[in-house]
This record gives C-alpha cells, structure tokens and sequence, in this order.
C-alpha cells in the first residue's frame, strides 16, 4: 500500500521521493499517509504550504480517496472499501499462503539450536535457543528458504571424563537410571567439590576422557548410556514444545573429523605453538583460537570448525547460522576468523545469532552450583494453570487437556519471544504465565473468539464492502501489514516482530468486535465475516511461525 501511495506521489511531486518520507500519522483523522513537505521547501524556493497544496491538488490515484493540505503536509485517505475489498479476497484466496514468499530460492541456511549438554539439565538458556530458532527456521522456511534444524548435542569433551571418573567413584546404575540428569549432575558438582582437596581427581579425569577419544570399550559404554538416558529426558520436552530436528550431530559425531582439520591448519602454516598448546593466531586485539591443548585433547573450538565445514559439504548452505548465547560471541568471532584463515570465503556466510540471558534475581542462572530451574517443571506448571482455567471458565470444552497444552506451553513460548532475543531477561514464572496483557494466551484467545463467532454464521461465498468504519479499518490496515512484518521478521531473524504483530492485530481484532455490531447486522454480516476469516488466517499464521497452536475453542 506504502509503495503504491508514493508511486503516485512521484508521479505529481516535483522532487523524488524515498520510502522514509512518507509518514504514518499518530491520529487516524489525519489520515493514513502524510508527506510533510518542509525538506523541499528550500530547494524548490517555495513554501511548504505551497507545495502541499500543489501536491494535494494534483494527486489522483483510485486507492487515494482524499488529499487534504494542512500546514506543510499532505495528508492522504486510502480509499478503505477498494483496499478492503482486494485484501479480503486475497487473503481468503491465499489462505495460508497469504504473506509467503520466494526471496529464498531454496537456498539451504542449516541452524544451530537448542544444543544441550548431556548429563546436565536442560537449561533456560537452551529453551531460548530452542524456541527462538525454531521460529527462525519457521520463517525463513515462510520466505523461500530450506532452513535445516540442527540439535549440537553437546556430548563430548572434558567434562566427561570426571563425569565417568565421578561415576566409577560414587555413583550407581539405579540412581541413574531412575533419575539420570538429577543423579549425573549431582556426581558431576560433587567431582569438582572434591577435586579442590584432591587434585589427583583431575589428572584421573583427564586420563578418562583421553581413554574415551581413544575408544576405550568401557569408558564408550558408559558414556552412551548417559547419552541415550539424557537425550530421553530431552525428547520429553522437545514434545511438549512441539519441536522436531532435522539432524542430532552433535559434538561427539566429529571425534573423528578433527584430525583432517587440524593436519589442514598444520599445511596452511597455521597453527603455532603457545605454552605447550596448539593455536591459531588471529587479528590483533583478538585472543588466539585454542586447537589442541598441551595434553593433546581437542576443544570446543575445534569441533566446532570440523562441523562447520562438515555442514558446507553436506547441505553446501547460503547461510549456516547459530541461535547460541551472547556469552559465547568470542567463540564464533575465532571460529568464523580461522575458517577464512583457512582460505573458506564462505566463512562469510556464518552468522551467530546472540540472545541475552535468562537471570535470576538479576544474576545469571548457574548450573555448576546446583542453582538451577528445571525446566520441565515450569512447562508442567503452565499447563496446569491453563486446564484449571479451563476447568473454571469453559468446563464443557472438548480436547481439553490438548488445549490446555497449547495454552500452557504457549504462554511460555510467547514471553520469551515477545522480547526482542538481545534482551537479558528476568526468570519469573508468575508472569510467564500470565494470561491478560500481551501474552500468548490473549493472542490464542482472539483467534478462538474470531472461530467462535464465524461459527455462527453461515459460509460466506462473496460479499460486498460498503463501508469500512474506523475499527474495522485499523485491523484492515494490520493485515495489509503481515506481509511486510514477514519479511522483516526474517530478514533480522528477529520473532519478536511477529509476537509484536500478533498482538496488534489481537488488540485491533478485539476493539472491533467489542464496539461493532456483527451479529445482528445482516447487510453487513457477509463483509464482516470475510474480514473475521481473514483475521484467524493471520493470527493462526502468526502463531503458527511462533511455534505455537491455534485452537479454535478455548
Ligand atoms: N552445548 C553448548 C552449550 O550448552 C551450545 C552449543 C552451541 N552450538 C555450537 N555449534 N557451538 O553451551
């Protein structure tokens, strides 16, 4: 709509235009464009007052109904009942569809989400990762891309090695297999606690995890076992996110890939020796990427570079991007600037998306204290909250524990979402779960009330627009919009442009409703059903790119 309002002006301005010129007035009685002409006041030698009036005058346009000169601007009213009428059509046509695009070219971008440790809770920050690049991969998969899911388990290095040391020492089969991250981190805490007063602990560590590298059959045998035990308790919460992954590959699964990796930064001259280690060094101002330490043994970053040239030669991606914290910048930063010291142009096309972190009385959430949130709790204790409201509110709903699924995780989805991901964020139940406000639930609710009314009315095959009021033609105006908030969503890979949306269009769908008529005005009734169908199309769709369900009741 913006694009075609400042064709029209070009055509009759006597300066050329760009897009920011053109402004969206505060108040809908100023209209729904304004060009203010005080910029070409001097070039012109004329005064903007003059110049609006000789805009105002000669525009002519069939989606311009109005142009008013007031004091320098233009102000400009759409023609409401022709773009209402062309929007519903199309939306109602496209359905699903509506706001898709092709500017991917079926380009391959692989994402990097989720990537929790074994052996260890699944963190807060491992659920940001995992909502916001689901949703990323949602959206770019909206514009035309093949986005590629990819769950970096982290299963190798180190720390396991004093996770079996620890388990040979104090551990047991059956406190494991009853409650495995519980029991695994509690030996794992207890391993440093003690290796304070022992250091030899830490030497008998390290020999583990070498045995391990080595393919020692017992040590390989116990570490799978942990493997697949922690990767259960993580499949109970991918299903209750409704999150699936295209690939598990995980730290482990390069335990052999290094080797070419490293032997290709000795013959590039590359790598150097600094204490004993083995690093590459990089641009000034920049601590060098640790290879191998002085006792042999990889490290995160080197797995990392044999996974990233392992992803180009299995998917060959335009894009490889990675949902992990702010905090591990510096990683990504060494890992991307020794691929291009490699001779690997398409280090370029690697991107980190940071996201700030989840705090707790301000600080941040540590595992190594034993400080942790289980988050599998928190996503219960939502959706128990949302059947009791159910319970209360529509006790004779059916698929009610299905609603309230989606209702209760959703709830959760949609906080973290809703702020934009560089934001650090305050843990606090209470208001995850609220349901006023701008929250998830509000925005399911919208949808399920828009569901409910066109229950009651019959199908519509076409309608007429006479009028469009105020109300009906803000929410017009948002979902001319989705398109548009679409496309900027996955440009910036940025959700919380959808989640803003979603409640726009919510609270305007809302205000409609609450100050309109629909029901028992029947010449209008075809119209308005259109422009409610339109709004469960959009809202679903949003929710949907969100990560999250629509129920129509609720
Ligand atoms: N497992 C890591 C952690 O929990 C995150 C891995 C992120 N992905 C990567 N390719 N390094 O901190």
């Amino acid at each position: 709509m913006k694009k075609d309002i400042l064709q029209a002006l070009q055509t009759v301005s006597p300066i050329p235009l760009e897009e920011h010129m053109l402004e969206r007035p505060a108040h809908a009685k100023l209209g729904d464009f304004a060009l203010p002409c005080f910029p070409f006041a001097k070039v012109l030698r004329k005064s903007p007052v003059a110049i609006a009036e000789e805009i105002a005058a000669s525009i002519n346009h069939p989606l311009i109904q109005k142009a008013e000169a007031v004091n320098g601007y233009v102000n400009l009213f759409m023609n409401r009942e022709v773009i209402a009428d062309t929007l519903l059509q199309t939306i109602l046509q496209q359905s699903t569809t509506y706001g898709t695009s092709n500017e991917g070219n079926d380009g391959v971008v692989t994402i990097d989400l989720s990537s929790p440790n074994i052996a260890k809770p699944f963190s807060m920050g491992h659920l940001r990762s995992t909502v916001i690049g689901n949703s990323i991969a949602l959206l770019l998969e909206k514009i035309g891309y093949k986005p590629v899911k990819i769950n970096y388990i982290g299963d190798w290095g180190t720390q396991f090695g004093k996770l079996l040391t620890a388990y040979r020492i104090w551990g047991n089969e059956a406190d494991v297999r009853q409650a495995p991250i519980e029991t695994l981190l509690k030996l794992y805490i207890r391993f440093h606690k003690e290796a304070e007063t022992d250091p030899s602990l830490n030497d008998e560590g390290r020999a583990a995890f070498k045995a391990l590298e080595d393919g020692d059959s017992d040590a390989l045998a116990l570490w799978n076992w942990f493997k697949t035990e922690s990767l259960k308790e993580f499949q109970r919460i991918y299903d209750l996110l409704g999150v699936t992954f295209d690939s598990y590959n995980g730290e482990a699964y390069y335990n052999d890939k290094m080797e070419p990796v490293v032997e290709e930064l000795l013959s590039k001259g590359l790598l150097v020796e600094s204490d004993g280690a083995m690093v590459v060094e990089l641009q000034e101002g920049m601590p060098p990427c640790l290879i191998k330490k002085s006792d042999g043994a990889t490290l995160y970053a080197t797995r990392d570079l044999a996974a990233a040239i392992d992803r180009k030669n299995n998917y060959d991606f335009v894009k490889s991007i990675y949902v992990v914290g702010n905090e591990q910048s510096l990683h990504f930063t060494q890992v991307k600037q020794v691929l291009g010291k490699m001779g690997h142009n398409w280090s370029n096309d690697i991107q980190h998306v940071p996201f700030g972190l989840i705090l707790q009385g301000g600080k941040k959430m540590s595992t190594r204290k034993g400080k942790i949130v289980l988050l599998e709790n928190v996503l219960k204790e939502a959706i128990e909250l949302a059947q009791k409201n159910i319970k209360e509110k529509n006790p004779t709903l059916a698929n009610q524990s299905e609603v309230a699924d989606a209702v209760g995780v959703g709830a959760i989805l949609f906080s973290d979402l809703k702020q934009h991901r560089k934001h650090d964020i305050e843990f606090n139940l209470e208001s995850m779960l609220q349901v006023e406000g701008e929250t998830g639930p509000y925005v399911q609710y919208a949808n399920a009330r828009a569901h409910s009314i066109l229950r009651k009315v019959s199908d519509v095959d076409s309608f007429n627009v006479n009028e469009v009021n105020d109300y009906e033609w803000e929410t017009i105006k948002l979902l001319e919009q989705f398109p548009h908030a679409v496309k900027r969503a996955a440009d910036e890979l940025d959700p919380s442009i959808i989640a803003k949306y979603a409640i726009d269009l919510a609270q305007a769908f809302n205000s409609f409703y609450g100050n309109v008529q629909v029901l028992t005005d029947q010449a209008n009734l075809p119209y308005r059903s259109a422009l409610i169908e339109s709004v469960t199309i959009v809202l679903s769709e949003s929710l949907r790119l969100l990560g999250m369900k629509a129920p129509e009741e609720m």
